[in-house]
């Protein structure tokens, strides 16, 4: 037998809160980290009550639930809207929000201003925003301001026309060690995290082993710090393509189809509703009803026998 506990029952009784120190700790005992992204209120709720240690409300939000090609067109409106909703439904889990494209790349200023929000207005503890070297003093300053930052190295999707699309990064010596450059940067300029998505796994945890910080990997193999997917490619729900990475947990497509198409086809058929999701009202009420309309008719009911 499996030695995987069931998810609700590795829920301790007395949970905490999960903050960054305890992240940080889970590193130092090599407790793998488990992170997933919501972006909605429902899916945050349950999410929470499994003990999934970080809810990461991504700009992935751009693609699997608001159906653009890619993350660029994803705003700072969009984004706090959709944070707010999982605030509401998380209670204990870390919760990062993601800053979207020209949300950070523009000024420090800009981008310290916009961090803020998440942690504000949006009820988030930290942000995640994505790039290398380059990005380092706009991290400082973020930080600075005491919002805390994870990286994101490798494909970093709002470069996709950069990269010349969602490919994986770091397979040659010269891109393997600028990335490994890169991650030390990034933790020096005091990210708390970062994110490595579709790189070597062998690159991957020479990444994490040269790190205090600890990584999260998405299709980066095992030997990160710990793991995040799409919650949407993990749930079988966003069918439009699955990266090679992905381990598809369920399929909700396929249960939503054809909960739809039966619900359908019991409406065309009047097969639903039956009386038990019909409300009533009592017979006495209803002689009352009946004599009322027989004493003084409502107009409609004389206007429509005027009619015929
Ligand atoms: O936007 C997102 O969902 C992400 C994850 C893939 C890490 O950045």
């Amino acid at each position: 037998m499996s030695d995987i506990q069931s998810p609700v029952s590795a829920v301790p009784q007395d949970r905490k809160k999960i903050s960054i120190p305890l992240i940080q700790a889970m590193k130092a005992r090599h407790e793998p980290i488990s992170m997933l992204t919501a972006y909605d209120y429902p899916t945050a709720l349950i999410m929470d009550q499994t003990g999934i240690d970080i809810i990461l409300v991504g700009d992935s939000l751009g693609m699997v639930v608001l159906g653009y090609d890619s993350t660029l067109p994803v705003t700072m409106d969009d984004m706090i809207h959709h944070c707010k909703a999982v605030a509401r439904g998380a209670k204990y889990a870390l919760l990062v929000g993601d800053m979207p494209f020209l949300s950070y790349q523009v000024s420090t200023s800009e981008a310290v201003r916009n961090a803020g929000r998440f942690l504000q207005e949006a009820g988030m503890n930290a942000v995640k925003l994505e790039g290398g070297r380059e990005r380092a003093e706009t991290i400082r300053e973020i930080v600075h301001a005491g919002i805390p930052v994870m990286g994101h190295l490798g494909l970093t999707p709002q470069s996709v026309h950069k990269l010349g699309g969602f490919r994986p990064q770091g397979r040659n010596a010269e891109t393997a060690l600028e990335l490994l450059e890169d991650a030390l940067i990034l933790q020096e300029a005091g990210c708390f995290s970062l994110v490595l998505e579709s790189i070597p796994g062998r690159l991957a945890r020479l990444v994490s082993e040269s790190l205090d910080i600890p990584t999260l990997g998405i299709g980066a193999g095992v030997g990160c710090d710990g793991q995040v997917l799409v919650t949407h490619d993990l749930l079988g729900l966003f069918e439009r393509f699955t990266p090679k990475f992905v381990k598809r947990y369920a399929n909700l497509a396929a249960e939503m189809r054809q909960a739809f198409s039966q619900y359908k086809n019991e409406v065309k058929a009047s097969a639903f509703p039956e009386a038990e999701h019909t409300i009533e009202m009592s017979d006495e009420e209803w002689h009352n009803l009946e004599q009322r309309l027989g004493k003084a008719k409502p107009s409609f009911i004389v206007h429509d026998e005027a009619i015929r």
